[in-house]
C-alpha cells in the first residue's frame, strides 16, 4: 500500500490587516478582552476572493513539491467560504493555476476541513486512485463577520495554506495514521445563519448574517475531542505522546491550544501556535501553521508531527505523519495576490452587508 507523504507547502495570507485596536473602533471590545481570552492580536482581511488565496497557497506548495501544476492529479480544497457554490472552488483553482489533470472537489468541514482534505487524500493516494494531491485549506470569513456579533466578529480571519501530497513507497515517512469524527446532534454549537437553501428569499439580507456559537460549549469539547483525536491515532499507529515532536494545532484560541497540549503533556516549545497575527482561518489555519513551522526551522527530518482540529458540525480531526528528509522547498513560486491600497478596516466597511 502506497503511503501518502508531505512534499510541498505553502501560504497565501493577504496584505491588509486588521488589528484589535481597529475592531475597538467599530464595536465595544478592547485589546485587552480579545487578546487575554483568545491569543489574538491581529488578523488578515482579503481584498479578492477565497479561490484567489487559496490558487496562489497552492502555487508555493506545488512549487515547494518541485512539480508542475499539470503533474497534480486531485485537486481538494478545504472551505465553508467558497465564492460561489457551484462552481467548486477547487474548480476555480484549477482554472487560475493550470491544473488541468487533476479532479477536483470541495470539502466543507468547517475547521476540520483541512485534517478531512488530508484523510480523503491518504485514502485516494492508498487506494491507488491518485499519486499527487494538492489540499488547500482556505477561508474569506470576513465576508460572514457581523460586526454587531461581538462574541464572535474579533476571532476570525482570511488566509489559505496548502499542501502536496505524494505516494511514496517508503514506510517510514507520510501521514501514518488519522482520526476523523463529528457529532451532528451538536450542530447548533456553530453556525453560520441565514445562509443556504433555508434562509428564505423574503427574509433581510445580509444584515442578519453572522457566524453565531456557544464559545464555551465548543471550547470544552474542543479540548476534550482534539486531545482524544491525538492519542488515539498514536494509539492507532503504535507510538505515544512521547514520541511526538511537534503538535500543530488549529488555532482557534490560545487557551484551546494550551489546555490541550497540557491534557497531553507537552510542552510549550512542541506546540506551534502563531494565532496571535492571523486569528482563525478555520481550515487555513493548519498549513499556514506548517508553513510557518518550516519557515522558522521548527521541523526537523523524521519528526513526527501531529495535527489536531476540531470545528463546526461538531467535526474534529487528528493526524499523526512521520516528515521526510527534506525540510527546505525545491522551488520558489513568485505567486502572489493583486496589489491592494485598502486597509483591513476599509475593506471591512466596504462590505454590503456592514
Ligand atoms: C468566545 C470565547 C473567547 C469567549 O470567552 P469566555 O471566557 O467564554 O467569555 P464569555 O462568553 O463568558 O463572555 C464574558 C463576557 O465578555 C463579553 N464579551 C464577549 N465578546 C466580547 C468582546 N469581543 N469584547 C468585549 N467583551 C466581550 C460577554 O458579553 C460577557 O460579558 P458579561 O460577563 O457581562 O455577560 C471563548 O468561549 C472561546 O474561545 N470559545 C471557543 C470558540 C471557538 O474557538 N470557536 C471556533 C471553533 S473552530
Amino acid at each position: 500500500m502506497k503511503r501518502a507523504t508531505v512534499t510541498g507547502w505553502g501560504k497565501c495570507v493577504p496584505p491588509a490587516v486588521l488589528s484589535n485596536f481597529d475592531l475597538e473602533q467599530v464595536m465595544d471590545t478592547t485589546d485587552e478582552w480579545i487578546h487575554t481570552r483568545s491569543g489574538i492580536k491581529e488578523r488578515r482581511v482579503c481584498h479578492v476572493e477565497t479561490s484567489d488565496m487559496a490558487a496562489v497557497a497552492g502555487q508555493h506548495a506545488i512549487a515547494a513539491a518541485g512539480l508542475d501544476p499539470e503533474d497534480i492529479d486531485m485537486l481538494l480544497v478545504a472551505t465553508c467560504t467558497p465564492d460561489r457554490l457551484i462552481p467548486s472552488a477547487a474548480a476555480m483553482v484549477q482554472a487560475k493555476i493550470g491544473a488541468h489533470n487533476a479532479g477536483t472537489l470541495d470539502i466543507n468541514a468547517a475547521c476540520t476541513g483541512f485534517l478531512y482534505g488530508m484523510g480523503i487524500a491518504t485514502g485516494m493516494i492508498a487506494g491507488g486512485l491518485a499519486t499527487r494531491v494538492l489540499v488547500i485549506g482556505a477561508e474569506k470569513l470576513s465576508a460572514f463577520l457581523n460586526l454587531r456579533e461581538r462574541t464572535t466578529a474579533v476571532l476570525f480571519g482570511d488566509g489559505a495554506g496548502a499542501v502536496v501530497l505524494e505516494a511514496s513507497d517508503d514506510p517510514e515517512e507520510g501521514v501514518l495514521g488519522m482520526e476523523l469524527g463529528s457529532d451532528g446532534r451538536l450542530t447548533q454549537l456553530l453556525t453560520v445563519t441565514h445562509t443556504g437553501t433555508e434562509y428564505p428569499p423574503e427574509a433581510p439580507p445580509y444584515e442578519e448574517r453572522t457566524i453565531w456559537m456557544e464559545g464555551r460549549e465548543i471550547f470544552r469539547n474542543a479540548v476534550v475531542k482534539m486531545a482524544e483525536a491525538a492519542s488515539n491515532v498514536l494509539e492507532q499507529v503504535g507510538l505515544t505522546l512521547e514520541d511526538v515532536d511537534l503538535l500543530v494545532p488549529h488555532q482557534a484560541n490560545i487557551r484551546i491550544i494550551d489546555a490541550t497540549a497540557k491534557r497531553m503533556g507537552l510542552s510549550p516549545e512542541q506546540v506551534y501556535v502563531n494565532i496571535a497575527s492571523y486569528g482563525n482561518t478555520s481550515a487555513g489555519t493548519i498549513p499556514i501553521a506548517l508553513t510557518e513551522a518550516l519557515e522558522e526551522g521548527r521541523v526537523n527530518p523524521g519528526d513526527l508531527i501531529v495535527f489536531v482540529a476540531f470545528g463546526g458540525g461538531l467535526t474534529w480531526g487528528g493526524a499523526a505523519v512521520r516528515w521526510g528528509r527534506r525540510t527546505k522547498p525545491v522551488n520558489a513560486s513568485d505567486a502572489a495576490l493583486p496589489p491592494n491600497e485598502k486597509t483591513g478596516l476599509q475593506l471591512l466597511a466596504a462590505r454590503p452587508r456592514t
